[in-house]
């Protein structure tokens, strides 16, 4: 609503606002969001309507009737989109949309990406683009935040917000008896909490409603340990069964996750925000689809909030609120402000603290966080994707995952691990979680004749594992199948080895292993490619093989990618250029693929 001038002289009533904003995200791993939802508080704090959300939560063409929204999108690996906004970005990119669908709209675009990949923010580049082309007017000039500095964004984007919220002013003026809410106290929450009198039972059950039509309950049949007790990392094969589901799934495709907190995590938050974790609450708000009704303190603490990924800005603006010590306040306000970037990054960051940790280091503020804002201001447990390593005519009811468990150290004493594949590792058989399934960015070509070259090191080899067991179960004259694995040793990581031995005694598989620590020099896939150099030549040039890589995003996609170019140059007898030239054609084409995850 705008305001009309019988308006001007009388402080906003409840209800009232300047105009209208949508902030609109796009994330993968949260950063996005948190940042969006900032924005959302600062707005409300000028006094201007805001709804926060994923791009996908907009009801479809709800966009054709916005005036004003602020898009804060990521890109992730490859340049793709982030999962939460896939469907809307389709519909936008649809041809018959008419140039002037958005011609209402007045629109900014923050891009958060990372310099080190080559398509660098190319979703938000793409989308202001978009926009433009459909009648949309951009305010400014997109930002271009850089995740590649070690101390992120913020250095981009404050600036940029600052002229945003002028703009802003201009336009929508600050009526005469209007004051902003005060910058140094909690905005209102936007979740309404009412404690029940009656306590849950300790032993109940409790169940969200699932995330999606697509989400579905599996269990485990079986988690089993492929790696040797003594080898540096866990990797487990972890087996769910989906028998009474109507899931089905395609070999390429990934399944997501939904991961609780560690029990002895939860257990760590609910003594220090002193909760009865029986206690049993009713939420409204924009997460309580999340919930159970009522829900208890204790499925919050498991199910819910975020405590165990590194802190966003937004923490500490949350306790900077409530401390009750001026000197901690300072420190809060620095922390969570773009000034005090590098001191967050130091703090946080670079060692890895998790949110438990920085609210055990302020242990005595956060016993004050009122459960509203939580809900607010922490991020939520979110899913993570698995590529699937089985296959649905072989495994049939059994739908496979090759975890490794994540564990590193960092400056501080506790190891770090990874929660979700950490939760992963522990659970029983029997145990019921929730899953989706989806397609991953690998697309295995439909010509029956067409070989398929596979580079795939580590837990690389997941996808792999599920075509190959899906293409050579029901014929003996199966496509030219070529596997490129890595491991370290042939004794310790060399999953699903008596496989593959059975499948090239059967002339079903060509297999090239590289295994790194066997030997005094390190070899890698990309060595044995070059070795292979005639061969793959020959299945790529001349019998149109896809190529499909996938495993760690460190450094392996980019090395895997070289060695072929210099195989294509040499044997195609091209230069460097031409080279790269011919690995981007094949790209464009669908006929070089990747799927990475970090
Ligand atoms: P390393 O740990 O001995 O260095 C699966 O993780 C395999 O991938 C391991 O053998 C690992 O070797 C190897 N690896 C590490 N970096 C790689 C890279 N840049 N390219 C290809 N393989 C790599």
């Amino acid at each position: 609503m705008e305001v009309t001038g019988d308006q001007n002289d009388r402080p906003p009533e409840a209800g009232q606002c300047r105009a209208r904003l949508t902030v609109l995200y796009g994330s993968q791993t949260g950063t996005a969001e948190d940042l969006a939802q900032r924005i959302g508080r600062e707005a409300r704090r000028r006094l201007f309507e805001c709804e926060v959300c994923a791009l996908d939560e907009l009801r479809p063409a709800a966009l054709l009737d916005e005036r004003l929204a602020l898009f804060v999108v990521a890109t992730t690996g490859q340049g793709d989109v982030p999962d939460n906004m896939a469907v809307t970005w389709r519909q936008l990119l649809r041809r018959d949309l008419p140039a002037d669908s958005l011609r209402a709209l007045r629109f900014g675009v923050i891009a958060l990406g990372d310099s080190s990949y080559a398509k660098f923010n190319y979703v938000g580049k793409r989308l202001q683009k978009r926009l433009l082309q459909l009648g949309a007017a951009p305010l400014q000039p997109p930002a271009l935040g850089d995740d590649q500095h070690d101390l992120g964004a913020d250095a981009a984007i404050d600036p940029w917000l600052g002229d945003w919220w002028d703009k802003l002013d201009a336009l929508w003026p600050l009526p005469a008896g209007w004051q902003l809410l005060p910058a140094d106290r909690p905005p209102p929450a936007r979740h309404a909490v009412r404690y029940l009198e009656e306590n849950g039972n300790e032993r109940a059950v409790e169940t969200a409603p699932l995330p999606s039509s697509r989400h579905f309950v599996a269990t485990v049949r079986s988690n089993r340990r492929l790696t040797p007790e003594d080898h540096f990392q866990e990797v487990r094969l972890i087996s769910l069964d989906v028998s009474g589901t109507d899931v089905t799934y395609r070999p390429g495709d990934v399944a997501t996750v939904l991961p609780q907190n560690l029990a002895e995590e939860t257990e760590q938050l609910l003594d220090l925000l002193g909760w009865q974790p029986n206690q049993l609450v009713m939420v409204d708000g924009p997460r309580a689809d999340l919930l159970p009704r009522p829900c208890s303190l204790r499925y919050l603490a498991t199910h819910v909030l975020d405590i165990h990924a590194v802190p966003r800005r937004s923490l500490f603006e949350l306790l900077a609120y409530f401390t009750e010590s001026e000197l901690e306040r300072e420190k809060l306000t620095e922390l969570s402000s773009a000034v005090g970037q590098e001191e967050r990054f130091d703090y946080c960051d670079r060692p890895r603290r998790t949110t438990l940790e920085v609210l055990q280091d302020f242990w005595a503020t956060a016993r004050r966080l009122p459960l509203d804002l939580l809900l607010d201001m922490l991020p939520v447990i979110r899913e993570r994707h698995f590529s699937i390593a089985s296959s649905p005519k072989v495994h049939g009811d059994e739908l496979q995952l090759l975890v490794a468990v994540v564990r590193y150290r960092s400056r501080l004493a506790a190891p770090r691990r990874g929660l979700c594949s950490t939760w992963l590792s522990l659970l029983p058989a029997g145990h019921a979680l929730t899953v989706s399934v989806r397609p991953g960015t690998l697309r295995f070509p439909a010509e029956p004749d067409r070989p398929v070259v596979m580079i795939g090191p580590g837990t690389g080899v997941a996808p792999f594992r599920s075509y190959i067991a899906e293409e050579t179960a029901e014929t003996d004259r199966p496509r030219p199948l070529c596997l490129f694995f890595g491991c370290r040793n042939r004794a310790a990581d060399l999953f699903f080895g008596d496989e593959w031995q059975r499948l090239e005694d059967d002339n079903k598989l060509q297999l090239f292993c590289a295994f790194s620590r066997d030997q005094e020099h390190k070899i890698y896939v990309q060595d044995r490619i070059r070795e292979q150099a005639a061969l793959v030549w020959r299945l790529v040039h001349a019998e149109g093989a896809t190529i499909c890589v996938a495993g760690s995003a460190k450094r392996m996609p980019e090395d895997v990618a070289a060695a072929l170019q210099q195989v294509f140059a040499e044997q195609g007898d091209m230069s460097a250029e031409e080279a790269e030239r011919y690995r981007q054609q094949l790209e464009r084409h669908g006929r070089y693929q990747t799927e990475t995850w970090s």
